[in-house]
């Protein structure tokens, strides 16, 4: 009798993946992960539409989120083990994930994100659905089944934006297609992200046409709306209101669209801290980032809904760039610095306002400071948490994070008083503008 006689047997298919083959995977998923939100976290300031900003912010939270459930689960499976060692034969997949973060231009950054590497994400995770088993591997399903649909939103998005702004401006696009190409290229040579063994776990050479990824000096800012550097002129002249009634209403709009800054530096930070500080870090700033632009849009869709045009709307950077001018071996510290300094700075106020605005009828400006408030207590906490580690690193002490704080304030002052005359006379005239409009427009606003 041959052995197979003495046992019962079958061909299911879902006993394909053992719990320690479905790790493997789940592990190869994560540092995909990890490297496409890094990547997408750094471009941020260099991409000038609102849109793509606050988009790619929730894009870079929602890859953070899945990674941080592979990552559990990786754990689960692996227990007792908590280890998640290097990438393994997955080194080269990875590899090229990294290596958009250094693509040429912001059409080759588009598009190689949104039409290489995001469905090769989506179809790897359908492909691992379909293949796994929704029995002992049910709570994978439920979290990869979220991030298809995410997947699927995110890639809209960014046929979208290549879309328009193919249209808008036709140079750099023979060579952001040639990049993509490259990339998809190298992506099919090594297996693919896919549900298959790795094809080659050989590392190569520097996609052709890279350009190493730096910190940009200077936010790109949308230009439907005003640019300067300061967007109100109380931040120049202390002795300006920051007022009651209209005034308040129009200047917490100004401020949370301007919270732009805030997006961009938590973007610039979650990758330039991400190979120093533990995951915890990346998932932390990937929310804080996202947080920053639900307060951005926030603004924007209030001075919307009150129709503001778009032009006269001041929208600055000069927080950022107080961070950018003073060094370039610490503007990521800075730029972490910067958010501590502002959210410790402004939190006390926001109740406060959010009274005053219930007092108004204003409910809208009322809801949205009460979200905010919400969203700027857990900031605190990670902006004391992750300079005192960034110090500890350093070697430094790590109570000196109010120091930090200190030099931000002083950075800021510092680049204040680079101001001149006209910009002053400018930011007055659009301010009295908006507050003009805003009188105009009392008692038919939708709030
Ligand atoms: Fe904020
Ligand atoms: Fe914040």
């Amino acid at each position: 009798m041959s052995e197979t006689r003495e046992f019962l047997l079958t061909r299911e298919q879902r006993a394909r993946w053992m719990r320690l083959d479905t790790a493997q995977l789940l592990k190869r998923f994560f540092f995909c992960e990890r490297s496409l939100l890094i990547g997408q976290a750094a471009w941020i300031p260099a991409i000038a539409p609102l849109e793509i900003k606050t988009s790619l912010a929730r894009f870079v939270w929602e890859s953070a989120q899945t990674a941080d459930s592979l990552r559990e689960r990786i754990f689960e499976l692996r227990f007792p083990s908590r280890m998640m060692e290097e990438e393994g034969t997955d080194r080269a997949l990875i590899a090229l994930f990294t290596a958009v973060k250094d693509s040429p231009s912001v059409p080759a950054f588009l598009l190689s994100v949104g039409s290489v590497l995001l469905p090769a994400m989506r179809d790897a995770y359908e492909s691992y659905l379909r293949a796994s088993d929704l029995i002992a591997d049910g709570p994978t399903h439920r979290f990869l089944a979220l991030a298809v649909g995410e997947k699927t939103g995110q890639i809209r998005g960014f046929e979208s934006w290549i879309e328009k702004s193919r249209s808008e401006k036709s140079e750099g696009w023979s060579e952001a297609a040639a990049w993509a190409t490259e990339v998809a290229k190298r992506l099919s040579a090594v297996g693919g992200v896919g549900v298959q063994s790795s094809a080659s776990s050989v590392t190569a050479a520097p996609v052709p046409g890279s350009k190493a990824y730096c910190i940009p000096v200077h936010p790109a800012r949308d230009q439907r709306f005003w640019p300067c550097r300061f967007y109100w002129p109380d931040i120049l002249d202390p002795s300006y209101p920051y007022g009651e009634g209209i005034q308040l209403q129009v200047r917490s709009a100004i401020s949370h669209l301007n919270e732009i800054w805030a997006v961009e530096a938590g973007g610039v930070i979650l990758n330039a801290f991400a190979d120093v500080l533990p995951w915890e870090w990346v998932h932390d700033s990937a929310r804080w980032t996202y947080d920053e632009s639900r307060h951005c849009r926030m603004g924007y869709e209030r001075l919307v809904a009150w129709e503001f045009r778009l032009s006269d709307i001041p929208l600055g950077t000069y927080i950022y760039e107080s961070a950018t001018a003073a060094a370039t071996v610490d503007i990521p510290i800075n730029l972490l610095g910067m958010l501590f300094f502002f959210e410790t700075k402004n939190i006390r106020h926001k109740p406060q306002r959010a009274r005053l605005f219930h007092s108004y009828g204003d409910s809208l400006s009322e809801h949205d400071m009460d979200f905010d408030w919400a969203d700027e207590t857990l900031h605190a906490s990670y902006g004391k948490r992750w300079l005192k580690e960034l110090l500890a690193i350093r070697g430094q002490d790590p109570a000196a994070y109010d120091e930090v704080r200190k030099n931000c304030e002083k950075l800021v002052n510092n680049y204040v008083r680079t101001a001149t005359a006209k910009e002053i006379t400018d930011l007055r005239i659009a301010a009295d503008q908006l507050l003009n409009h805003a009188k105009e427009r009392r008692g038919m606003a939708r709030v």
